[in-house]
């Protein structure tokens, strides 16, 4: 049987409520509420009154997680029969939160608790011509715990390309070979090209200074999921973004997601000749939020909701433009203490730079409750993981086919992450 807390929270993500007016909505006090969602083990936890737990069996239902018929959802964010992820540009609200519902549906299976076979026999094709350790990876995992296998290749180096073979004739070849692919590639569009070529899901993996729209959703996935412990809901959220906004494919994708909800405010921290590029600024403000550029972590940090930090991306400019990155952007223990509130969720795409002087995210703020970039890389897999299951039409058969995995799996991921993770 469900416990409490699950159950409380469920109901809460389902109706899309913040604790606040989900406590209005049963007409208990905010802090009873907070009382019943402690966990059992707390001297402060209560039981809910009987007359609750009947209110919440009759508020409305979620739909199932394969809402509608089998390939619907997928029918929903592709187009012309082509089963791709290409762009945060496919989705609307409704889509996109739907999918998050199967990436919830996930979690069992993704912090192995649970098995499932559903995608035994398929192969998935790993493409990627730029580094990467979590998409790369992730991508495989999450192939792999829905039951199917992968096939990777890394680099320029080990593909035929180095010997000059085309977009087009790689994703031909590749269709003969595996059920789905995933690519990254360093030329923004290059992944729209290999899709053009191919009549099996391509998933981008991240195309230059494009887009990575899988690390948006797994973003905005974190962001609900500790906005629901904090009570907050993401309309009228204020995020600040920081860092090389203009390279940042990351960032690019999450503008464009988070402007899918109401009333936002987004504060871009970036040096000079890093700015966001200015359609992105334009689609977010013509989109109803409020966006002001600023230039000092000071200006952006204040009062914000969440904080998402940025790696300057070397790889993509030259030494002078590197030179002109100051050092007032490093955000550390100091800029947290003076700048943040004490719910603000940390987040970064992540690799952060650990070199000596790299202005990005401190390791010294690595004990923080706040810092949320390691539950972040944690949910890359039951959202990898639905999008795969919804693109190859398998999202309505997880939930049948479910097996307690017979393996011994850690309590906690990380030192303090189990009850984020409500694995205590
Ligand atoms: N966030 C991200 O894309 O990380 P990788 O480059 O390691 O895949």
């Amino acid at each position: 049987m469900e416990d409490q807390q699950a159950t409380l929270r469920n109901a809460m993500t389902r109706l899309d409520l913040t604790r606040d007016s989900f406590a209005d909505r049963l007409g208990v006090s905010r802090r009873a509420l907070d009382s019943w969602l402690l966990p059992a083990t707390s001297g402060e936890h209560r039981r809910m009154p009987g007359v609750v737990a009947k209110l919440l069996a009759g508020l409305p239902e979620a739909p199932p997680v394969a809402a509608g018929a089998p390939g619907e959802l997928r029918a929903r964010f592709t187009k012309r029969g082509k089963p791709h992820l290409l762009s945060v540009a496919q989705f609307d609200r409704e889509t996109v939160e739907a999918l998050l519902r199967v990436a919830e549906a996930m979690e069992p299976i993704a912090r192995r608790r649970k098995v499932t076979r559903v995608l035994e026999g398929a192969v998935l094709g790993n493409l990627f011509f730029e580094p990467s350790t979590r998409t790369r990876v992730s991508f495989g995992a999450a192939f792999c715990r829905l039951g199917g296998s992968v096939c990777d290749t890394t680099g320029f180096t080990f593909s035929s390309m180095v010997k000059g073979e085309s977009i087009a004739d790689t994703s031909r070849v590749m269709s003969g070979y595996v059920d789905a692919i995933v690519v990254r590639h360093p030329e923004q569009g290059s992944v729209a090209e290999f899709a053009r070529h191919t009549h099996l899901p391509v998933i981008n993996g991240g195309d230059g200074t494009g887009e990575h729209p899988t690390q948006a959703l797994l973003d905005l996935y974190t962001i609900r999921r500790e906005f629901e412990r904090l009570g907050k809901s993401v309309d009228g959220a204020r995020v600040a973004m920081v860092g090389d906004l203009r390279h940042g494919r990351t960032v690019h994708s999450l503008i464009r997601l988070l402007s899918l909800y109401r009333g936002l405010t987004f504060r871009l921290v970036a040096p000079p000749s890093l700015e966001m590029p200015p359609a992105l600024v334009e689609a977010a403000a013509a989109a109803g939020h409020k966006v002001e550029q600023v230039a000092t972590l000071a200006d952006g940090l204040r009062n914000a909701d969440v904080l998402y930090a940025t790696r300057i991306q070397k790889e993509r400019m030259s030494g002078e433009a590197l030179e002109a990155y100051p050092a007032d952007f490093r955000i550390d223990r100091r800029a947290l203490a003076t700048l943040c509130s004490p719910d603000t969720v940390v987040m970064h795409p992540l690799p952060r730079d650990g070199s000596a002087g790299a202005n990005d995210l401190s390791t010294d703020l690595d004990d923080d409750p706040r810092l949320a970039i390691f539950r972040q890389t944690d949910n890359g897999i039951p959202v990898r993981m639905a999008v795969f299951a919804v693109l190859l039409g398998v999202e309505h058969l997880v939930g049948r086919d479910l097996r307690d995995a017979p393996w011994i799996s850690p309590a906690r991921l990380g030192p303090g992450d189990a009850p984020f993770h409500r694995l205590a």
